[in-house]
């Protein structure tokens, strides 16, 4: 029986959930760097946070300091200097090549040239930089200048990565963004004249009082500047950020905010435009114009390759474990004061929860090679998770061939919903109670939980989830090699 999907679930960064790190738990850096199957030392990736906005946008939940805190950017700055120095010289790390960077926020465009200028020649002359290295700069439109953009090219960035949310002046404003549209339009134009390989465009679905009329719009502008790669973020209304405070006091707020169903229509009216231009998908919630295009950075996360976090607050995936650096500011600036790497907390995978990680993001990945999975872990996925594989196949989320298991149309639109199929019962169980939390997501109060409707049709079904975990290991098993990641 297909399962009614009333509502999708929240964004799934990575698996398994933030909640499962445990303070005092780290990476060992110590160990040798790891070599692939060809003898080489596996290359890694980079994820580099700043901080630092011109305004807190009222939807945001990102680390991040508004301009009022811009005393602190210098510091930091010196701290991220000393924090690669601590990188650079761990066993972990050498003689491998960063494979991607990825500077994001808060927004690393509020950097001033010099600034941005000394930190990149920092981390190149600290690690080697693989020859096609891509490197992605996350800005924000009102901190853009020519002579930035052109900067930001010359040091090697080749994927500029613009938060635009809506192009509709009016649906922008009632959410907060300080943009009016002439600065996003001459921040678009002069990346565009810049020339970057790659440009990528962020819009939001579900905003404040957007409407199919103002969504069309939004979505033709967006068509105008032919970006290589767009992405398409659901709102989620998060505990301490201004939306979340205010529907504490106004609850009626909650209506004037586009429900699952309209927002899917609008989602299906860009989809569809999006077909007729040629892109296609490279996850549930991004396109691309060309193969080419694809985002590494994620890909290569999503596939549980190595990223190491800088910065406070990144996660990072290092040595089997996930991990998060130590926020706020004040005491990331303290560790590394005292000369440690910042790492607050993490989670050592087990081999289990390594080939869960990959089905878990191989599905927003929308395939899951079957061929690639056994070269890592030496199993079939299928062998692994046959009642999970074949329940998303009954769904009609996935088709799975000889080669791969490939996402379907309805598994994409669902996607963070049929991941956490793959879900323990304690994990689904962290996930269930951050979910639970009112108004953690617009819909109204009655609606219900996608996981918790999977989970109970499952397991009336086909028994306990934890059969097919048994046959290969438990959560405490030692694993090697990479799992899950978060950005
Ligand atoms: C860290 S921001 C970087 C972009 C840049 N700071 C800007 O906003 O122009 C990355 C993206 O996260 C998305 N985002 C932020 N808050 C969100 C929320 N509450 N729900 C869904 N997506 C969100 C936005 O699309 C944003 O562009
Ligand atoms: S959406 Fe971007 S600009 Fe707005 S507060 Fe978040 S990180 Fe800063």
């Amino acid at each position: 029986m297909k399962i009614p999907l009333t509502r999708r679930d929240r964004f799934l960064f990575q698996y398994p959930p933030f909640e499962a790190m445990r303070a005092g738990e780290a990476p060992d850096f110590s160990q040798p760097a790891p070599t692939g199957k060809d003898g080489k030392k596996e290359g890694f990736q980079v994820y580099l946070h700043i901080p630092f906005c011109a305004v807190r946008c009222t939807f945001c939940y990102y680390g991040m300091m508004p301009n009022t805190y811009r005393r602190f950017a210098e510091p930091y700055l010196e701290d991220l200097h000393r924090e690669i120095d601590m990188l650079a010289d761990v066993p972990y790390l050498q003689d491998r090549e960063v494979e991607t960077l990825y500077f994001g926020g808060g927004t690393p465009t509020y950097l001033k040239e010099p600034k941005f200028e000394a930190l990149v020649e920092h981390l190149r002359s600290r690690f080697r930089f693989a020859e096609d290295m891509e490197f992605t700069c996350e800005g924000e439109p009102t901190t853009i200048q020519e002579s930035k953009l052109q900067l930001l090219k010359d040091l090697g960035v080749n994927r500029m990565s613009f938060g635009v949310q809506s192009f509709h002046p009016e649906i922008a404003r009632i959410n907060g963004r300080i943009a009016k549209p002439q600065i996003v339009d001459r921040a678009l134009e002069w990346a565009k004249k810049t020339g970057f390989r790659v440009m990528n465009i962020d819009l939001m679905s579900g905003m404040l009082s957007e409407t199919m009329e103002t969504w069309k719009y939004s979505i033709d502008r967006l068509l105008g500047y032919e970006p290589e790669h767009m992405t398409i973020y659901r709102m989620e209304i998060k505990p301490g950020t201004q939306f979340f405070t205010q529907l504490q006091f106004n609850p009626e707020l909650r209506k004037q905010f586009v429900g699952d169903e309209p927002e899917l229509e609008m989602i299906d009216y860009a989809e569809e435009r999006f077909g007729e231009l040629g892109y296609t998908h490279h996850t549930h919630f991004s396109w691309i114009s060309k193969r080419e295009y694809e985002h590494t950075h994620r890909t290569n996360c999503w596939r549980g390759k190595d990223l190491i976090a800088i910065g406070e607050s990144s996660f990072g995936l290092a040595n089997g474990h996930l991990y998060q650096n130590v926020n706020p500011y004040r005491p990331y600036a303290q560790v590394i004061a005292d000369g440690r790497l910042p790492v607050a907390c993490a989670h050592k995978l087990s081999r289990h929860e390594q080939m869960t990680a990959y089905m878990v993001m191989g599905l927003k990945l929308l395939s899951i090679g079957r061929a690639a999975f056994q070269d890592r872990f030496g199993v079939d996925p299928l062998e692994v998770f046959p009642r999970e594989v074949g329940y998303l196949e009954e769904q009609g989320a996935v088709e799975v061939g000889d080669d791969d298991i490939k996402v379907t149309r309805h598994g994409c639109t669902y996607a963070d919903s049929f991941a956490r199929v793959f879900y323990p019962p304690e994990y689904r169980q962290m996930d269930e109670v951050a979910v639970g939390t009112p108004a953690f997501d617009k819909m109204p109060a009655e609606a219900t939980n996608v996981s918790e409707l999977v989970a109970l049709e499952v397991s009336a079904k086909q028994g306990s989830w934890e059969t097919s975990a048994q046959s290969y290991g438990n959560p405490g098993d030692e694993g090697n090699g990479a799992g899950g990641h978060s950005e």
